[in-house]
């Protein structure tokens, strides 16, 4: 069961005009939410994003908070898995073809549900192949804008060659995958590039630093340049349908003996008791270092 335009319906019958601004420009936005044991996970951090990529592109919210989380639970309730991810798309409505705003237009509101597999536990015990690539993306990588072709074809290059993701590079620092962020260790140190308009603040990413946070992991949020990310001890990825996963090999050459190391391990242990945890205490759940 998918939400289109204020109704539920079987997702084969969906359909969305030809003229629809998303199909003909890529002119909207998107969220992607996990869902683990039907609770939403991090909504209002997602919410809030959501938000920000409607105002990144000037379209007016079509619901409220409130609204959505009215939406998101009925959505979850008409699909049958426990841990399941949300997709949200939002669209500029469907209009005579123009590249100026339509006036007055409604937007297009979509929601869909798909069960969410996440990274099997034999990928996390071998870590994953990346490639790396300069970052040709536009100026505003800090919008979740559906428009996503330069990710498909980064993408696409790990893909063809036997990887998983696509480290990003531009002017020689690193900004984040193609569909992930990234975090590099050295020394015991984790380090990440600070958020800008040159990548995707992700929700994951908030999660990671504030676990080494409450862990009294060493960190630093800060420009990383390639050199760094070469010769890193360890390089890490992080999305919501990923969580965190281990980078072990980049061009070829291995990260860290080739092996997922010790940074990776903590972090993920402790990423998998703070959903336990929240979970169970519902959204309200702090982090905290117990
Ligand atoms: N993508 N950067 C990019 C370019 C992304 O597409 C994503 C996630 C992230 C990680 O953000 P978060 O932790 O909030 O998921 C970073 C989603 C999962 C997707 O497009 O499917």
């Amino acid at each position: 069961m998918i939400y289109l335009n204020g109704k539920f319906m079987p997702i084969e019958e969906a359909y969305v005009p030809v003229l629809d601004r998303g199909f003909i420009f890529g002119d909207g936005v998107y969220e992607v939410i996990p869902v683990y044991s039907r609770k939403p996970f991090r909504l209002t951090e997602h919410l809030r994003r959501l938000q920000y990529s409607l105002d990144g592109i000037r379209l007016k919210n079509p619901h409220t908070d409130e609204q959505w989380r009215a939406l998101l639970e009925q959505i979850i309730s008409h699909n049958a898995a426990d841990d399941q991810y949300l997709y949200l798309h939002i669209t500029r409505g469907v209009a005579k073809r123009d590249h100026a705003f339509p006036i007055n237009i409604p937007p297009t509101v979509f929601i869909m549900s798909n069960p969410l597999l996440i990274p099997p536990q034999e990928l996390l015990l071998t870590g994953i192949p990346a490639i790396t690539a300069s970052d040709n993306r536009w100026g505003r990588c800090d919008i979740k804008a559906i428009s996503l072709l330069p990710n498909v074809l980064l993408r696409q290059l790990a893909i063809d060659s036997g990887a998983m993701e696509t480290v990003l590079l531009r002017d020689g620092f690193l900004t984040e995958g193609a569909a992930s962020n990234i975090f590099i260790a050295k020394n015991n140190v984790l380090l990440t590039p600070p958020k800008s308009h040159l990548m995707l603040p992700g929700i994951t990413y908030d999660v990671v630093l504030e676990l080494a946070q409450a862990h009294a992991i060493p960190y630093e949020v800060r420009e990383i340049t390639e050199e760094e990310l070469r010769t890193a001890d360890e390089v890490l990825l992080t999305s919501s349908t990923k969580e965190v996963m281990p980078i072990v090999s980049l061009d070829g050459r291995s990260i860290g003996g080739g092996k997922p190391g010790p940074m990776f391990k903590q972090l993920n242990q402790f990423y998998q008791q703070y959903k336990a945890v929240t979970m169970r205490a519902g959204n309200s759940a702090l982090l905290s270092a117990e």
